[in-house]
C-alpha cells in the first residue's frame, strides 16, 4: 500500500489500463479520493476559481497554492500529488521554475508538479527533471494563456494539429512523465496518446487517451452555472448542500434543532 510514483502511471499505459485522476484542495476530498483510489491527485491553479472565488487561475499565487498542497499531501498515503504552478512563477526560465518546483516540494511536500506550455518551456521542464521534481506538462488550450488565447477555445483544429503534436514531443523528450491534453479534438488526442510512451490524461479530449481528469467540484457537481461540455456531473453536491442548508436554517428558527439528544 505504498504511494503511487511515476512509473506506476507508466506501466499502466504499457498494460493499457486506463487511470482516473481529479483536482483536490483540501483535506476531506483529499481523503475520500484517496480511499476510493484515484491514483494521482492535481492541487490544481483551478484553486483559484474554485477555492479562492477569482475569475480566472492567472492571479492565484505560490503563496496561495502551497498551503493546499500541504493539505492534500498530509491527507492523503496512495496518490501520487501533482502540484500545479502558478501563472508567473516558471516563465522567466529554467532557475526560477527550478527554484518554484523545489519550493513545491520541499514546503507542499507534493510529489511532482504541472506546469503548463509545449515547446516553449522544454528547457523548464528538463532543469526541474535533471534536478529529480517529476513533471507532468499540460498542453492544447492552457488556462494560463486565456488572455493570449482569446478565451476558452478548443487547440489543434485542421492545420493547428501539428503544433500540438509538436509540443507533446517536445515536453516528453525534455523528461515529462505525463502530458495533461485539455481541449483539443479526439483524433488530434488519439495520434498523440499512440506516438508517445508517458501517458496522456485528456479534458475535453476525446475517449482515447491514457487518463482523464476533471475538477473535482464539476465531477460532483458542487459549482454553480453551466458547465463545460466536456464534464460529466457524477452527483449533485450544490443541491444536497442548498437543501441541507435550508433544512438546517428551518429548525433552527422553529426550535426544532437542538433536540434534547443534541442536549448535554
Ligand atoms: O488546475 C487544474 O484544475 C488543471 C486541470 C483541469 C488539468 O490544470
Ligand atoms: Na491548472
Amino acid at each position: 500500500n505504498r504511494r503511487i510514483r511515476t512509473r506506476d502511471l507508466i506501466a499502466a499505459k504499457e498494460r493499457g489500463e486506463r487511470w482516473p485522476m481529479l483536482t483536490s484542495y483540501d483535506q476531506y476530498t483529499a481523503g475520500i479520493f484517496d480511499a476510493a483510489g484515484i491514483p494521482v491527485l492535481l492541487v490544481g491553479d483551478s484553486a483559484a476559481n474554485n477555492v479562492y472565488g477569482y475569475a480566472s487561475t492567472v492571479q492565484i499565487t505560490v503563496e496561495e497554492l502551497l498551503p493546499l498542497v500541504r493539505a492534500v499531501v498530509r491527507s492523503t498515503s496512495r496518490a501520487l500529488v501533482v502540484g500545479d504552478l502558478p501563472f508567473g512563477s516558471y516563465e522567466e526560465g529554467p532557475a526560477q521554475a527550478l527554484r518554484t518546483g523545489v519550493r513545491f516540494m520541499k514546503e507542499g511536500g507534493c510529489h511532482a508538479v504541472k506546469l503548463e506550455g509545449g515547446v516553449r518551456v522544454a528547457p523548464q521542464i528538463a532543469a526541474l527533471t535533471n534536478a529529480g521534481v517529476p513533471v507532468m506538462a499540460h498542453i492544447g488550450f492552457t488556462p494560463q494563456s486565456e488572455h493570449t488565447i482569446g478565451g476558452y477555445r478548443v487547440q489543434g483544429r485542421g492545420d493547428a494539429a501539428e503544433s500540438v503534436i509538436e509540443d507533446a514531443h517536445a515536453v516528453a523528450e525534455a523528461g515529462a512523465f505525463a502530458v495533461v491534453l485539455e481541449m483539443v479534438p479526439g483524433d488530434v488526442a488519439k495520434r498523440v496518446t499512440h506516438e508517445l510512451r508517458i501517458p496522456i490524461i485528456g479534458i475535453g479530449a476525446g475517449a482515447e487517451t491514457d487518463a482523464q481528469v476533471l475538477v473535482w467540484q464539476d465531477m460532483a457537481g458542487l459549482r454553480a452555472g453551466k458547465t463545460p461540455r466536456f464534464v460529466k456531473q457524477y452527483a449533485d453536491l450544490a443541491g444536497a448542500l442548498a437543501e441541507a442548508t435550508r433544512t438546517f436554517a428551518d429548525e433552527v428558527r422553529s426550535g426544532a434543532f437542538p433536540a434534547q439528544e443534541h442536549t448535554f
